[in-house]
């Protein structure tokens, strides 16, 4: 009998305002044919001006918690993953925290970019294991709107990212009989850093000209948005994600016929596409949401989670492995028997 992580519930919350391409073309000078030919988004949602990322976390640990019929005071551990902190500190999830209010409980910020919510579960798993914790909130919120280049030059970019939150709760459950019982079978992460320039955002940086933090020149050079070399990127995120889903299930005694749902870090969905031919995967075996939601970086995978148990797509005992690839670079693995 051993200790392992159980997801008890999911959450996500993603703004009201949604934006369909054809809102973006004229200030980006792009068209919706382009985008939809080239990324296969037709629409994402934005956040009110008056929205913050711990905002949006907080409705989506709010749904989490009550479908995992959890009360917040019973949470040990809080996870917050973000690429787009509310401030340079503290992390985003000491600001979550005091909007929840439970005061004292550890509140940890991730900061790996789409790999942020397979890092978090993989950081959670251990301290389950380990009985450190025994209930764990993890929250992935992203609020890309007000980060990105919205100019012709930040097209290639801005037209793939949308905002959102996603939250999952884990239980500390004792597994007899791991073939059947609903845990975390294993999570591998890994980082290249070697490789940190292709996708990253230079300011505010004290490693840019060795002066402040940020200065107006780095503004006026744009340094504040994220760059991306989106060719090197693509080939990258298809052979690692691919790499991860086998060595999820191979790691595990397992095959891909076993497999019963699959969840990538979508921020395009030719790269999904290319894993399942790659693969030879079934199409019904992806859960995609980046048509709708575009690419909400870490809350990817938690929100096409919760996404799926609400349309009774992903089911009790279900065989799942969710893959991420990102910036970093970070990628890695989940499988868990649902
Ligand atoms: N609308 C119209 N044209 C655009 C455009 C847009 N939104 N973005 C780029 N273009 C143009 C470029 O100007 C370029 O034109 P040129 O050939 O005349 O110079 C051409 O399209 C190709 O540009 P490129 O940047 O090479 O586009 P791409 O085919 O690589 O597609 C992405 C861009 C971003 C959709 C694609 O690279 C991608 O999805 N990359 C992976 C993203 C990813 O996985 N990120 C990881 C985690 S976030």
């Amino acid at each position: 009998m051993s200790v392992r992580s159980k997801i008890i519930g999911t959450g996500s919350y993603l703004p009201p305002r949604v934006v369909l391409n054809k809102d973006l073309e004229e200030v980006l000078n792009t068209t919706d044919e382009w985008i939809q030919q080239r990324t296969g988004i037709t629409k994402r949602h934005w956040a009110s001006k008056d929205e913050t990322t711990s905002d949006l976390a907080l409705k989506a640990c709010e749904k989490a918690l009550e479908s995992a019929s959890l009360k917040k005071g019973e949470v040990d551990l809080l996870l917050l993953a973000t690429v787009t902190p509310d401030h340079e500190f503290p992390g985003t999830a000491c600001f979550l925290q005091a909007k929840m209010g439970i005061p004292g409980v550890p509140a940890i910020d991730v900061r790996q970019q789409c790999g942020g919510f397979i890092f978090a579960l993989s950081i959670a798993d251990q301290y389950i294991r380990t009985g450190t914790y025994k209930n764990i909130l993890i929250v992935c919120s992203e609020l890309h709107s007000r980060c990105l280049d919205l100019t012709p030059k930040g097209r290639n970019l801005s037209v793939i990212f949308g905002d959102g939150a996603g939250a999952v709760v884990l239980k500390a459950t004792e597994v007899t009989d791991p073939e059947n019982q609903p845990h975390i079978i294993s999570t591998k992460i890994h980082s290249d850093g070697s490789q940190a320039k292709e996708l990253w955002c230079p300011g505010p940086g004290l490693a840019l000209f060795g002066k402040e933090r940020m200065t107006s020149e780095m503004i006026d050079d744009g340094l504040q948005y994220p760059q991306m070399n989106g060719r090197a990127i693509f080939s990258q995120a298809v052979r690692t994600m691919s790499e991860s889903l086998t060595e999820s299930l191979t790691s595990n005694g397992k095959a891909l016929k076993d497999l019963e749902l699959a969840f990538f870090h979508q921020a395009n969905r030719r790269i999904s596409e290319a894993i399942g031919k790659n693969l030879e995967l079934d199409d019904s075996l992806i859960h995609s949401t980046v048509e709708i939601y575009g690419n909400t970086t870490s809350a990817t995978i938690p929100i096409g989670l919760d996404d799926a148990v609400r349309k009774g797509k992903l089911k009790k005992g279900m065989l799942i492995s969710n893959v991420a690839f990102g910036s970093g670079f970070t990628w890695g693995h989940s499988l868990i028997r649902y």
